[in-house]
């Protein structure tokens, strides 16, 4: 099989295994095309693609955006603070008016859960989902368990520990539903008031000890805690969270195997991780983002060869 099974990359819910592991193997090709001198190649020539960002961005919109160049795509960036979207326009139209301009594929991160999907339903264009409010963000999570295979061999069979606002984080959706396919157990972790009520129906085991869930973690992916997303505190105070959730030095001293240490960025230093901890070697935060890379392009590359 080399086509993937959907036309758009919405959410990771539907892929199957076998999708998931056809964008690790051809993100393999690509990781080897950026270690080379030239890190270009001609495969999406004559695909054009517009980034449409709603919401702020570094790594997600840099990532796309190089993966892009690197495939040989012709990019259009929009920016949603400097367009006309302040003035009333709404996001079909916004977009509608793009394609106008003959763009194939369209890579949009919104505030709103199911904005991805929405458009898909109304567009003539591949689209893919960089972010969709606290919904999904498929690539971050592909990028995520790309970095786990390279790093212990394969996924099946990890027992990864997701810590901290699972609530609103995008990440950790997408996460559970990546690692479940490819057979890793999934833990949850962080202050009850963080934990979505119906979690458990998902499979995932729910942990409130964040010391006790450490001892049976390989990999620890630690969450930022969206304060945007937040319209009241959901903890007494930072410190409290930090004392609680925040992995330093002291705690991983106290386990008997160190874990793969993980982070999507951006980081809050001396929150959800100490600066000893996320400059330490144990921790892959760089690697994420590098291979964030050949993983976009992957993507990028075979919805485009299915268009
Ligand atoms: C994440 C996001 O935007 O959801 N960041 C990212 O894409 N690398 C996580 C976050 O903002 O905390």
């Amino acid at each position: 099989m080399s086509q993937l099974s959907v036309p758009h990359l919405l959410g990771i819910k539907n892929l199957t295994e076998s999708d998931i592991q056809l964008v690790f193997e051809t993100a393999d090709q690509f990781k080897e095309v950026l270690g080379r001198p030239i890190k270009k190649v001609p495969s999406l020539r004559d695909v054009t693609i517009a980034n449409i960002f709603f919401e702020n961005s570094t790594r997600t919109k840099l990532s796309f955006e190089l993966a892009e160049k690197r495939l040989s795509a012709d990019v259009i960036n929009f920016s949603a603070g400097q367009s006309s979207v302040k003035k009333g326009e709404t996001l079909v139209d916004t977009v509608n008016n793009i394609l106008a301009m003959k763009v194939d594929m369209v890579v949009m991160r919104h505030h709103h859960a199911g904005a991805a999907m929405f458009l898909s339903k109304h567009v003539k264009a591949s689209i893919v989902n960089a972010g969709d409010g606290a919904h999904e963000h498929p690539t971050q999570a592909l990028l995520d368990a790309y970095s786990i295979r390279e790093r212990l061999g394969d996924v099946a069979g990890k027992r990864v520990l997701i810590v901290g606002d699972i609530l609103h984080s995008r990440v950790a959706l997408s996460n559970i539903f990546a690692l479940q396919k490819l057979g890793a157990t999934v833990t949850v972790c962080g202050p009850q008031s963080l934990i979505p009520r119906y979690i458990e129906e998902l499979g995932v085991e729910v942990a409130i000890d964040f010391d006790q869930a450490l001892k049976k973690a390989d990999v620890v992916n630690m969450l930022r805690v969206q304060n945007e997303r937040m319209e009241y505190s959901y903890f007494p105070s930072t410190r409290e969270y930090v004392m609680q959730y925040g992995l330093t030095s002291e705690r991983l001293g106290r386990l008997d195997h160190t874990p793969l240490i993980m982070h999507p960025g951006p980081i809050n230093r001396g929150v959800e991780l100490s600066s000893e901890i996320a400059d330490s070697s144990d921790a892959i935060i760089l690697d994420q983002v590098e291979n964030g890379v050949a993983v976009r392009m992957a993507v990028l590359y075979l919805l485009a060869s299915a268009m």
